[in-house]
């Protein structure tokens, strides 16, 4: 497969240096998005075509669009961030390239070559480079998508589709920056089950999600904690955000089932947790467990992790078991150490021993 050549055609009106450092004196995350996207069209029999980056703009969608009834769309989240000597670098892009391949897969979508889906998130940080925040923990949130664009109400895969990469000025994901999340643990909804594609990035994951959100807001929670729908004991994810239980020195986070998101964070704390001397693995923690093991004083914390939300110390949990708090309520040293090193490795101020950051020209 040939990778297209990205035409560009930049905007004649981008947003003035003034209103676009007004933006990003305070950028919230995922409200404002940067002059330009990337699209590049597949077609049956023809491939991947078109590439092009052009002025950010709505899109026409016929009503009979594809996308919009069977929900055939997948998407990613990366970031780029600015580095002390000033230059731009993206954060283990070909994980979420791969990644993107493995959801297109389970939505019987095309598979955008790895090569392509980088060139084209970086041909958009490189155009809209000015962008990139520089302040403490700011980042620029890429989303690249896909969907489905052809038109018409028969259930079957769609025969040509839209990729897109948007870009977003990203401060911290939970407004009051790091403080613990609470949790609502639920034992009747479920996210994804077996054989499903929780292990997808696709919006109906997030659809899944929302009803049992407004049920954790309505009970104060910030978040919710899913576990496996067979014998709803098992410990999954959040909504957004892997999950990592820390004992002493080890750090455990749930194994891969097929029905929780592979994180690209969560993979990376893996090895940053050892770098730092502790020991991490990945394995299977119950409610029951999770409940006991705080209450005794071996569960010493518990953190999320995920690429909008960096890591975020875990405070209260709430389950219809009763509720309890992890680490008095406090970000605890271990989630805070991991936090700092990654965040050291991804603006630079760090060693980057894995060769996960991607520079851009
Ligand atoms: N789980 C879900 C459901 C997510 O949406 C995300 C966010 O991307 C994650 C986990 C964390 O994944 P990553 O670290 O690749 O951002
Ligand atoms: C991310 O961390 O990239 C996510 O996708 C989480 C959420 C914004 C959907």
């Amino acid at each position: 497969m040939t990778t297209p050549t990205i035409e560009l055609k930049p905007s004649s009106h981008p947003l003035s240096d003034a209103e676009r450092e007004a933006i990003l004196a305070n950028p919230g995350f995922g409200r404002h998005f940067t002059d330009h996207m990337v699209t590049i069209r597949w077609t049956e029999g023809r491939g991947w075509y078109d590439a092009q980056l052009v002025p950010y703009a709505p899109l026409s969608i016929d009503p009979a669009n594809m996308t919009l009834h069977y929900a055939q769309t997948i998407f990613e989240g990366l970031k780029a961030y600015r580095q002390p000597d000033g230059s731009v670098a993206t954060f283990r892009p070909a994980a979420n390239a791969q990644r993107f391949q493995a959801s297109a897969r389970r939505l019987a979508m095309p598979e955008l070559p790895v090569e392509t889906f980088i060139a084209a998130v970086d041909a958009l940080v490189t155009q809209d480079k000015a962008w990139v925040p520089s302040e403490g923990e700011q980042s620029l949130y890429l989303r690249p998508f896909m969907f489905a664009t052809e038109v018409g109400l028969g259930v079957k895969p769609a025969n040509e589709y839209l990729f897109m990469v948007i870009a977003s000025p990203a401060g911290a994901y939970f407004p009051g920056g790091v403080r613990p999340v609470s949790i609502w643990l639920s034992e009747d909804r479920v996210r994804a089950v077996p054989g499903g594609m929780g292990d997808a990035k696709t919006g109906g994951n997030y659809a899944a999600s929302l009803l049992a959100q407004a049920e954790a807001a309505a009970k104060g929670c910030d978040q919710v904690a899913y576990l496996d729908a067979v014998e709803h004991k098992w410990v999954e994810e959040l909504g957004g955000m892997n999950l990592y239980f820390v004992y002493g020195n080890k750090i455990i986070t749930p194994e891969l089932t097929g029905s929780l998101l592979a994180g690209i964070t969560r993979d990376s704390l893996l090895s940053v947790a050892r770098d730092l001397g502790y020991e991490s693995e990945e394995g299977r923690i119950s409610i029951d467990q999770w409940k006991r093991d705080t209450e005794n004083g071996t569960l010493t914390e518990v953190f999320a992790c995920g690429t909008a939300a960096v890591i975020t110390p875990v405070g209260t949990v709430k389950s219809a078991q009763g509720e309890w708090t992890q680490s008095s309520g406090r970000p605890g040293d271990v989630t805070m150490r991991l936090r700092k090193a990654l965040l050291d490795i991804q603006t630079g101020r760090a060693a980057d021993p894995h060769g996960w950051m991607h520079p851009l020209g």
